[in-house]
């Protein structure tokens, strides 16, 4: 059984959305529900919150709610153009796919997300997943191995 929820300011009303179990995209919320330039969480159970962020032109991209320098929330961060900002250490992390601009270096996992009909989806395989294992999702990061977790 996949199970998320969203979190964020002002949350969406309740989520009922038909979920079609043989579909391997699940409905999460509208991309309405995200602020622009902004981002809400979605808390998985077996693995760390997704982040999804909103782009000012609506684009949506989703990526592991922690920075690959020292884990800071990548949702709370300044989100412009197609990046966000750490607030822990201010890196810039790409939304697009998760790497840290330079002369930082690593990289936090990235999703794949379907828009459709105006609603926000991922796949239930990412959301039943569980957290990557250390050095997965990061290329040769400056925090050492593992040490982004
Ligand atoms: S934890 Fe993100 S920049 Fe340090």
């Amino acid at each position: 059984m996949s199970t998320a929820s969203i979190e964020g300011q002002g949350r969406p009303a309740a989520m009922q959305y038909e979920i079609d179990r043989d579909d391997p995209w699940v409905p999460l919320c509208r991309v309405d529900d995200i602020p622009r330039l902004g981002a809400r969480r979605v808390q998985r159970v077996a693995g760390s919150p997704v982040a999804l962020f909103r782009l000012a032109d609506d684009r949506v991209h989703a990526l592991l709610d922690r920075c690959p320098h020292r884990g800071g929330p990548l949702s709370q961060g300044l989100v412009f153009g197609d990046r966000v900002s750490c607030p822990l250490h201010g890196w810039t992390i790409s939304l697009v796919d998760g790497a840290a601009a330079a002369p930082d270096v690593g990289r936090t996992a990235h999703y794949d997300v379907r828009v459709e009909a105006g609603l926000v989806h991922l796949l239930r395989s990412d959301l039943d997943a569980e957290d990557p294992a250390p050095g997965e999702a990061c290329l040769e990061s400056a925090c050492g191995a593992g040490a982004c977790r």
